[in-house]
């Protein structure tokens, strides 16, 4: 099909159920930046999308490497054939539910941009708080020594670019059982000129870390891992469920193994008065401290919560003396 301005063809687009849908909201012959909005809103709308005219622009913004005032500011200023063939695909990948993140591969997470591609979950500002509560715990070690963080299941790097970023002395450790996910993660890392502060360990969980030598030696293990259950998928998102990796949401048929198998490890892992933190899913909160609890060498559980009310972080501290039962406090960080 023709873009070069005279084609008035309909443009054909396959949906995901294989559904073909002929749109009969032509392209238009000339590429001007209100014409190609236009165009572009009316199309998502028609698929539904939630806010069409906003994703229209973020996404030619994006492609004319402006911000999005700029398509304000100058409605009539030509846009040449190759980018208004590649604003079509993208386009149409929206109308396929595709999410805005990955049609521009570009992801914001603590004010940084990530690479982001269908090989790793989109980075979520609620994450943010996990990143932000190690960042104040560590301002609280001694200045001079090192700080070891294993972050398990780093997916697009972005928390341990960011905590690389955030603290001078980190030494981190980024694993994940994906091998896609840690060549995304090692892009990010090297973008942001953190890869000589991160090791990138592929495999299940702990394992990678059998022969680095940091046992009883971690500071923080973090994680954001998969926590939603087989049951739920079906419930998602179309966005989420038909392109977000399914081994970075699911997390066998209670939601919690991940979990289990983290918590199950982090005595031998971690070394006195050092923290585990993770970010978890709305109702998890309380089951995930008393996972923690059941372990024998934590005493209290602190939790965060998010912009919606849910508790999104659990931190516990591994203490030198042994408790059975486990406290619960709210937002101490
Ligand atoms: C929810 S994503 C989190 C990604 C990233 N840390 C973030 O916060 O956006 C979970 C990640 O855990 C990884 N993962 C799943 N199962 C794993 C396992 N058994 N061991 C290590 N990583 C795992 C997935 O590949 C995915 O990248």
């Amino acid at each position: 099909m023709s873009f070069n301005g005279t084609s008035n063809l309909p443009i054909s687009i396959t949906l995901v159920e294989n559904i073909s849908i002929s749109l009969k909201s032509t392209f238009p012959e000339k590429h001007s930046v209100s014409d190609l909005v236009r165009w572009a809103s009316n199309i998502l709308q028609k698929h539904n999308i939630d806010s069409p005219r906003l994703d229209a622009e973020i996404i030619l913004s994006h492609l004319l490497s402006c911000k999005r005032i700029g398509l304000y500011t100058h409605p009539d200023k030509p846009v040449d054939n190759a980018t208004a063939i590649l604003f079509k695909n993208a386009i149409q990948k929206r109308a396929r539910r595709v999410p805005l993140q990955y049609i521009n591969n570009l992801a914001n997470f603590m004010s940084l941009e990530f690479y982001v591609d269908e090989r790793v979950l989109i980075p979520r500002p609620e994450t943010e708080l996990l990143v932000e509560a190690v960042i104040k715990l560590s301002q609280t070690m001694p200045d001079k020594r090192e700080i070891v963080i294993v972050d398990i299941g780093a997916g697009s790097g972005n928390i341990a670019v960011t905590l690389a970023k955030n603290i001078d002395k980190a030494r981190i450790f980024a694993t994940d059982i994906s091998p896609d996910a840690l060549a995304v993660a090692k892009i990010n890392a090297q973008k942001h000129n953190m890869l000589d502060k991160i090791t990138f360990l592929c495999g299940d969980t702990f394992q990678p870390l059998e022969k680095v030598g940091i046992e009883s030696k971690i500071d923080f293990i973090v994680s954001n891992p998969p926590y939603i259950s087989s049951n739920e998928f079906n419930t998602l998102q179309k966005e989420v469920k038909d392109h977000e990796p399914y081994a970075a949401l699911i997390s066998g048929q209670d939601s919690l193994q991940m979990f289990k198998r983290i918590i199950t490890n982090t005595n031998i892992w971690l070394k006195p008065n050092g923290y585990i933190v993770f970010e978890v899913g709305e109702n998890q909160a309380v089951k995930v401290s008393r996972l923690i609890g059941g372990t024998g060498c934590f005493k209290k559980a602190y939790f965060i919560k998010d912009y919606q009310q849910i508790r999104r972080i659990v931190i516990a501290r591994k203490e030198e003396t042994f408790w059975t039962k486990l406290s619960l406090r709210e937002d101490i960080v």
